[in-house]
Protein backbone atom coordinates (compact mmCIF):
# COMPACT_ATOMS: atom_id res chain seq x y z
CA UNK A 1 0.00 0.00 0.00
CA UNK A 2 2.79 2.36 0.45
CA UNK A 3 4.02 2.94 -2.51
CA UNK A 4 0.12 3.66 -3.61
CA UNK A 5 0.35 6.36 -1.06
CA UNK A 6 3.54 7.33 -2.37
CA UNK A 7 2.30 7.30 -5.59
CA UNK A 8 -1.37 8.84 -5.01
CA UNK A 9 -0.84 10.75 -2.07
CA UNK A 10 -2.66 10.29 1.19
CA UNK A 11 -5.80 12.81 -0.09
CA UNK A 12 -6.32 11.25 -2.96
CA UNK A 13 -6.16 7.78 -1.76
CA UNK A 14 -9.14 8.83 1.01
CA UNK A 15 -11.21 10.31 -1.88
CA UNK A 16 -11.08 7.07 -3.68
CA UNK A 17 -11.95 5.09 -0.50
CA UNK A 18 -15.11 7.29 -0.29
CA UNK A 19 -15.99 6.76 -4.13
CA UNK A 20 -15.64 3.32 -3.75
CA UNK A 21 -17.82 3.11 -0.51
CA UNK A 22 -20.33 5.22 -2.08
CA UNK A 23 -20.47 3.08 -4.72
CA UNK A 24 -20.68 -0.24 -2.85
CA UNK A 25 -23.66 1.72 -0.78
CA UNK A 26 -25.97 2.92 -3.51
CA UNK A 27 -25.73 -0.55 -4.99
CA UNK A 28 -26.70 -2.04 -1.87
CA UNK A 29 -29.93 0.34 -1.51
CA UNK A 30 -30.89 0.13 -4.61
CA UNK A 31 -31.39 -3.98 -4.11
CA UNK A 32 -32.93 -3.24 -1.28
CA UNK A 33 -35.62 -1.00 -3.27
CA UNK A 34 -35.96 -3.59 -6.54
CA UNK A 35 -36.66 -6.40 -4.24
CA UNK A 36 -39.11 -4.13 -2.16
CA UNK A 37 -41.12 -3.56 -5.82
CA UNK A 38 -41.22 -6.79 -6.68
CA UNK A 39 -42.43 -8.21 -3.30
CA UNK A 40 -44.04 -5.29 -1.05
CA UNK A 41 -47.38 -4.95 -0.85
CA UNK A 42 -49.90 -1.68 -1.08
CA UNK A 43 -50.26 0.16 2.19
CA UNK A 44 -50.39 3.49 3.10
CA UNK A 45 -53.05 5.81 2.86
CA UNK A 46 -54.08 7.65 -0.55
CA UNK A 47 -54.35 11.36 -0.98
CA UNK A 48 -57.84 12.59 -2.83
CA UNK A 49 -55.69 13.81 -5.70
CA UNK A 50 -56.53 11.76 -8.63
CA UNK A 51 -54.51 11.99 -12.32
CA UNK A 52 -56.43 9.90 -15.05
CA UNK A 53 -57.25 7.76 -12.47
CA UNK A 54 -53.46 7.62 -10.94
CA UNK A 55 -53.38 8.58 -7.49
CA UNK A 56 -50.69 9.41 -5.11
CA UNK A 57 -50.08 7.83 -1.47
CA UNK A 58 -49.99 10.52 1.12
CA UNK A 59 -46.22 10.91 2.03
CA UNK A 60 -45.57 13.95 3.98
CA UNK A 61 -42.33 15.06 4.09
CA UNK A 62 -40.77 14.39 7.35
CA UNK A 63 -39.97 16.95 9.70
CA UNK A 64 -36.26 15.70 10.28
CA UNK A 65 -35.53 15.99 6.69
CA UNK A 66 -37.39 19.64 6.36
CA UNK A 67 -36.03 20.95 9.28
CA UNK A 68 -32.08 20.02 8.30
CA UNK A 69 -32.57 20.89 4.39
CA UNK A 70 -33.70 24.32 5.85
CA UNK A 71 -30.87 24.68 8.62
CA UNK A 72 -28.24 23.41 5.69
CA UNK A 73 -29.72 26.09 3.87
CA UNK A 74 -29.25 28.97 6.53
CA UNK A 75 -25.64 27.78 6.77
CA UNK A 76 -25.06 27.45 3.17
CA UNK A 77 -25.86 31.42 3.01
CA UNK A 78 -23.43 31.73 6.50
CA UNK A 79 -20.35 29.58 5.32
CA UNK A 80 -19.87 31.61 2.45
CA UNK A 81 -21.05 35.44 3.73
CA UNK A 82 -20.59 35.56 7.88
CA UNK A 83 -16.97 37.27 8.50
CA UNK A 84 -14.04 35.39 8.85
CA UNK A 85 -13.40 34.04 12.31
CA UNK A 86 -17.19 33.28 13.30
CA UNK A 87 -17.58 29.41 14.03
CA UNK A 88 -18.96 27.07 10.84
CA UNK A 89 -18.09 29.70 7.92
CA UNK A 90 -15.55 29.04 4.88
CA UNK A 91 -12.52 31.29 6.08
CA UNK A 92 -13.20 33.64 2.94
CA UNK A 93 -11.62 36.67 4.34
CA UNK A 94 -8.71 34.22 6.14
CA UNK A 95 -7.57 31.75 3.47
CA UNK A 96 -7.48 31.50 -0.50
CA UNK A 97 -4.57 30.30 -3.06
CA UNK A 98 -4.85 33.83 -3.64
CA UNK A 99 -3.88 35.26 -0.37
CA UNK A 100 -1.29 33.08 0.07
CA UNK A 101 0.23 34.11 -3.60
CA UNK A 102 0.09 37.55 -2.60
CA UNK A 103 1.66 36.73 0.79
CA UNK A 104 4.49 34.74 -0.65
CA UNK A 105 4.82 37.68 -3.41
CA UNK A 106 4.70 40.15 -0.47
CA UNK A 107 7.03 38.26 2.09
CA UNK A 108 9.64 37.34 -1.40
CA UNK A 109 9.47 41.63 -2.22
CA UNK A 110 10.23 42.17 1.43
CA UNK A 111 13.46 40.03 1.34
CA UNK A 112 14.38 41.10 -1.98
CA UNK A 113 14.17 45.12 -0.66
CA UNK A 114 15.88 43.89 2.34
CA UNK A 115 19.19 42.44 0.09
CA UNK A 116 19.17 45.17 -2.54
CA UNK A 117 18.10 48.46 -0.77
CA UNK A 118 21.57 49.73 -0.90
CA UNK A 119 22.84 48.32 -4.22
CA UNK A 120 25.12 50.02 -5.65
CA UNK A 121 25.11 51.33 -9.21
CA UNK A 122 26.67 48.69 -10.68
CA UNK A 123 24.05 45.75 -9.50
CA UNK A 124 21.71 48.20 -9.77
CA UNK A 125 22.17 47.90 -13.61
CA UNK A 126 22.78 44.41 -13.32
CA UNK A 127 19.01 44.13 -11.91
CA UNK A 128 17.73 46.92 -13.77
CA UNK A 129 19.26 44.60 -17.30
CA UNK A 130 16.97 41.49 -16.41
CA UNK A 131 13.76 43.44 -15.61
CA UNK A 132 14.32 45.54 -18.89
CA UNK A 133 14.53 42.28 -21.00
CA UNK A 134 11.32 40.74 -19.65
CA UNK A 135 9.14 44.16 -19.12
CA UNK A 136 10.67 46.71 -21.38
CA UNK A 137 12.21 44.62 -24.42
CA UNK A 138 9.40 43.30 -26.20
CA UNK A 139 8.43 46.91 -26.57
CA UNK A 140 11.54 49.17 -26.62
CA UNK A 141 13.67 46.44 -28.11
CA UNK A 142 17.17 44.79 -26.44
CA UNK A 143 18.76 47.14 -27.51
CA UNK A 144 16.95 50.05 -26.39
CA UNK A 145 15.97 51.60 -29.58
CA UNK A 146 12.33 51.46 -30.04
CA UNK A 147 12.07 48.57 -32.89
CA UNK A 148 12.14 50.84 -35.61
CA UNK A 149 10.14 53.50 -34.33
CA UNK A 150 7.23 51.50 -32.39
CA UNK A 151 7.93 52.69 -28.99
CA UNK A 152 10.50 55.01 -27.80
CA UNK A 153 14.07 55.64 -28.40
CA UNK A 154 16.07 54.86 -25.04
CA UNK A 155 19.32 55.14 -26.42
CA UNK A 156 18.71 59.02 -26.83
CA UNK A 157 15.72 60.05 -24.64
CA UNK A 158 16.51 62.38 -21.79
CA UNK A 159 19.60 63.83 -24.17
CA UNK A 160 19.32 67.74 -25.48
CA UNK A 161 18.37 65.95 -29.09
CA UNK A 162 15.33 64.41 -27.66
CA UNK A 163 14.19 67.19 -25.34
CA UNK A 164 14.27 69.20 -29.40
CA UNK A 165 12.19 66.34 -30.81
CA UNK A 166 9.42 66.21 -28.10
CA UNK A 167 8.98 69.94 -28.23
CA UNK A 168 8.85 70.04 -31.89
CA UNK A 169 6.38 66.82 -31.73
CA UNK A 170 4.64 67.34 -28.68
CA UNK A 171 4.29 65.09 -26.11
CA UNK A 172 0.88 63.79 -24.23
CA UNK A 173 -0.37 60.34 -22.08
CA UNK A 174 1.24 61.02 -19.28
CA UNK A 175 -1.75 62.43 -18.11
CA UNK A 176 -0.42 65.69 -16.09
CA UNK A 177 -3.17 67.91 -15.02
CA UNK A 178 -1.65 70.62 -17.45
CA UNK A 179 -2.74 68.10 -20.35
CA UNK A 180 -0.69 67.67 -23.20
CA UNK A 181 2.40 69.55 -24.69
CA UNK A 182 0.95 70.25 -28.21
CA UNK A 183 3.60 70.77 -31.20
CA UNK A 184 5.57 73.67 -30.32
CA UNK A 185 6.93 74.25 -33.13
CA UNK A 186 4.65 77.09 -35.12
CA UNK A 187 2.40 77.27 -32.27
CA UNK A 188 3.91 79.27 -28.60
CA UNK A 189 7.58 78.96 -30.34
CA UNK A 190 7.89 80.03 -34.04
CA UNK A 191 11.77 79.20 -34.73
CA UNK A 192 13.48 76.11 -34.69
CA UNK A 193 16.30 78.11 -33.10
CA UNK A 194 14.07 79.29 -30.31
CA UNK A 195 13.37 75.47 -29.76
CA UNK A 196 17.47 74.70 -29.26
CA UNK A 197 17.92 77.36 -27.09
CA UNK A 198 15.14 76.35 -24.91
CA UNK A 199 15.93 72.80 -24.95
CA UNK A 200 19.78 74.05 -24.14
CA UNK A 201 18.72 76.19 -20.92
CA UNK A 202 16.61 72.57 -20.17
CA UNK A 203 19.52 70.58 -20.13
CA UNK A 204 22.10 73.05 -18.57
CA UNK A 205 20.48 74.85 -16.03
CA UNK A 206 17.34 72.85 -15.13
CA UNK A 207 17.82 69.28 -15.37
CA UNK A 208 21.83 69.83 -14.89
CA UNK A 209 22.68 66.59 -17.61
CA UNK A 210 25.28 68.91 -19.63
CA UNK A 211 28.37 70.47 -18.16
CA UNK A 212 28.35 74.40 -18.57
CA UNK A 213 31.45 76.10 -20.04
CA UNK A 214 32.01 79.34 -19.83
CA UNK A 215 31.52 80.53 -23.28
CA UNK A 216 27.68 78.97 -22.74
CA UNK A 217 27.89 81.48 -19.96
CA UNK A 218 27.95 84.15 -22.37
CA UNK A 219 24.75 82.92 -24.05
CA UNK A 220 22.57 81.98 -20.83
CA UNK A 221 20.81 85.30 -21.41
CA UNK A 222 19.36 84.60 -24.61
CA UNK A 223 18.58 81.03 -23.60
CA UNK A 224 16.86 81.91 -20.58
CA UNK A 225 14.08 84.17 -22.67
CA UNK A 226 13.64 81.26 -24.72
CA UNK A 227 13.05 78.99 -22.00
CA UNK A 228 10.26 81.80 -20.61
CA UNK A 229 8.07 79.93 -23.21
CA UNK A 230 8.12 77.12 -21.47
CA UNK A 231 8.00 78.28 -17.99
CA UNK A 232 4.47 79.13 -18.46
CA UNK A 233 3.71 75.47 -17.74
CA UNK A 234 6.90 73.94 -16.57
CA UNK A 235 7.50 76.90 -13.87
CA UNK A 236 10.53 79.26 -14.50
CA UNK A 237 12.76 76.84 -12.30
CA UNK A 238 11.52 73.65 -14.53
CA UNK A 239 10.38 72.07 -11.79
CA UNK A 240 6.53 71.37 -12.85
CA UNK A 241 4.08 73.83 -10.39
CA UNK A 242 3.09 71.45 -7.93
CA UNK A 243 2.80 68.17 -11.03
CA UNK A 244 1.02 70.00 -12.74
CA UNK A 245 2.97 69.39 -15.53
CA UNK A 246 6.37 67.19 -15.61
CA UNK A 247 9.33 67.93 -13.39
CA UNK A 248 12.09 68.53 -15.37
CA UNK A 249 14.55 68.92 -13.22
CA UNK A 250 14.45 65.37 -13.47
CA UNK A 251 14.68 65.23 -17.03
CA UNK A 252 17.34 62.71 -18.43
CA UNK A 253 17.40 61.21 -15.04
CA UNK A 254 15.67 57.91 -13.41
CA UNK A 255 13.67 59.49 -11.40
CA UNK A 256 11.50 60.68 -14.44
CA UNK A 257 11.54 57.42 -15.82
CA UNK A 258 10.67 56.28 -12.77
CA UNK A 259 7.88 58.63 -13.17
CA UNK A 260 6.97 57.41 -16.65
CA UNK A 261 6.83 53.98 -15.19
CA UNK A 262 4.09 55.02 -12.98
CA UNK A 263 2.40 56.97 -15.16
CA UNK A 264 2.14 55.04 -18.23
CA UNK A 265 2.16 56.92 -21.57
CA UNK A 266 -0.57 56.94 -23.95
CA UNK A 267 1.32 59.19 -26.88
CA UNK A 268 2.10 59.93 -30.11
CA UNK A 269 3.67 57.22 -30.86
CA UNK A 270 2.08 54.48 -28.85
CA UNK A 271 0.31 53.13 -25.70
CA UNK A 272 3.14 52.11 -22.61
CA UNK A 273 1.37 50.72 -19.77
CA UNK A 274 1.58 51.90 -16.14
CA UNK A 275 4.25 49.54 -14.33
CA UNK A 276 2.20 51.00 -11.39
CA UNK A 277 0.09 48.09 -10.85
CA UNK A 278 2.59 46.10 -8.20
CA UNK A 279 4.21 44.49 -11.18
CA UNK A 280 7.67 45.67 -10.11
CA UNK A 281 9.24 46.72 -6.78
CA UNK A 282 10.23 50.19 -5.86
CA UNK A 283 14.13 48.64 -6.65
CA UNK A 284 13.36 47.16 -9.45
CA UNK A 285 11.84 50.44 -11.02
CA UNK A 286 14.90 52.47 -9.72
CA UNK A 287 16.89 49.60 -11.23
CA UNK A 288 15.08 49.51 -14.93
CA UNK A 289 15.47 53.29 -14.97
CA UNK A 290 19.19 53.33 -13.85
CA UNK A 291 19.59 50.64 -16.70
CA UNK A 292 17.46 52.69 -19.36
CA UNK A 293 20.17 55.69 -19.12
CA UNK A 294 23.09 53.87 -18.72
CA UNK A 295 24.62 54.57 -22.39
CA UNK A 296 27.57 52.23 -22.57
C1 LIG B 1 1.17 74.15 -22.57
C2 LIG B 1 2.02 73.78 -21.49
C3 LIG B 1 3.47 73.44 -21.86
C4 LIG B 1 4.39 74.23 -22.44
C5 LIG B 1 4.22 75.68 -22.87
C6 LIG B 1 5.61 73.47 -22.53
N1 LIG B 1 5.41 72.22 -22.03
FE1 LIG B 1 6.74 70.75 -22.00
N2 LIG B 1 5.32 69.49 -21.26
C7 LIG B 1 4.04 69.85 -20.92
C8 LIG B 1 3.32 68.68 -20.49
C9 LIG B 1 1.89 68.64 -20.00
C10 LIG B 1 4.21 67.59 -20.62
C11 LIG B 1 3.92 66.13 -20.35
C12 LIG B 1 3.36 65.55 -21.64
C13 LIG B 1 3.06 64.09 -21.55
O1 LIG B 1 2.07 63.73 -20.95
O2 LIG B 1 3.83 63.32 -22.17
C14 LIG B 1 5.46 68.16 -21.10
C15 LIG B 1 6.60 67.40 -21.34
C16 LIG B 1 7.84 67.95 -21.67
C17 LIG B 1 9.06 67.18 -21.78
C18 LIG B 1 9.20 65.71 -21.56
C19 LIG B 1 8.97 65.02 -22.85
C20 LIG B 1 9.19 63.55 -22.72
O3 LIG B 1 10.09 63.05 -23.36
O4 LIG B 1 8.42 62.93 -22.01
C21 LIG B 1 10.05 68.06 -22.13
C22 LIG B 1 11.50 67.74 -22.37
C23 LIG B 1 9.45 69.37 -22.22
N3 LIG B 1 8.10 69.26 -21.93
C24 LIG B 1 10.14 70.50 -22.52
C25 LIG B 1 9.51 71.71 -22.80
C26 LIG B 1 10.21 72.85 -23.32
C27 LIG B 1 11.70 72.93 -23.61
C28 LIG B 1 9.25 73.80 -23.50
C29 LIG B 1 9.45 75.19 -24.08
C30 LIG B 1 9.94 75.26 -25.42
C31 LIG B 1 7.98 73.27 -23.06
N4 LIG B 1 8.19 71.99 -22.65
C32 LIG B 1 6.78 73.95 -23.06
C33 LIG B 1 3.50 71.10 -20.99
C34 LIG B 1 4.11 72.16 -21.60
C1 LIG C 1 3.59 47.77 -24.50
C2 LIG C 1 4.81 48.36 -24.96
C3 LIG C 1 5.73 49.01 -23.95
C4 LIG C 1 6.31 48.44 -22.83
C5 LIG C 1 6.13 47.03 -22.30
C6 LIG C 1 7.17 49.44 -22.28
N1 LIG C 1 7.09 50.58 -23.00
FE1 LIG C 1 8.04 52.31 -22.63
N2 LIG C 1 7.10 53.18 -24.18
C7 LIG C 1 6.28 52.56 -25.08
C8 LIG C 1 5.80 53.50 -26.06
C9 LIG C 1 4.88 53.20 -27.21
C10 LIG C 1 6.39 54.75 -25.71
C11 LIG C 1 6.19 56.06 -26.43
C12 LIG C 1 4.97 56.76 -25.87
C13 LIG C 1 4.67 57.99 -26.64
O1 LIG C 1 3.97 57.86 -27.65
O2 LIG C 1 5.15 59.03 -26.26
C14 LIG C 1 7.20 54.50 -24.54
C15 LIG C 1 7.94 55.48 -23.89
C16 LIG C 1 8.85 55.24 -22.89
C17 LIG C 1 9.73 56.24 -22.31
C18 LIG C 1 9.83 57.69 -22.74
C19 LIG C 1 8.81 58.51 -22.04
C20 LIG C 1 8.87 59.95 -22.40
O3 LIG C 1 8.73 60.75 -21.49
O4 LIG C 1 9.00 60.26 -23.59
C21 LIG C 1 10.47 55.61 -21.37
C22 LIG C 1 11.55 56.24 -20.49
C23 LIG C 1 10.06 54.24 -21.32
N3 LIG C 1 9.06 54.04 -22.26
C24 LIG C 1 10.59 53.28 -20.49
C25 LIG C 1 10.09 51.99 -20.39
C26 LIG C 1 10.58 51.01 -19.44
C27 LIG C 1 11.72 51.25 -18.47
C28 LIG C 1 9.83 49.89 -19.62
C29 LIG C 1 9.93 48.59 -18.88
C30 LIG C 1 9.77 48.62 -17.44
C31 LIG C 1 8.89 50.16 -20.69
N4 LIG C 1 9.06 51.42 -21.12
C32 LIG C 1 7.95 49.24 -21.14
C33 LIG C 1 5.91 51.24 -25.04
C34 LIG C 1 6.23 50.35 -24.05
Amino acid sequence: MSWLSEYYGYINLLAIAGAAATVVITAFVAAIYFKNIKSAKKSGELSADSWDGIKEYKNPLPLGWAVSFLLLGLWAIWYMLAPAGLPFTYPLGAYSQIGEYNEEIAAYNNKFTAQWQNADEATLKEIGKSVFFVQCAPCHGFDKSGISGKAADLTTWGSEAAAIDSVIHGSKGMEYPLGEMAPMLGGLVSSEDAVKLAAAYLVKYIAQTKPVSSADEATKAVEAEAWEVCASCHGIDGAGMDAAAPDLTNYGKSAFVTEVLNRGKDGYIGSMPSFDDGRLTDIQKKAVSTYVLDKQ
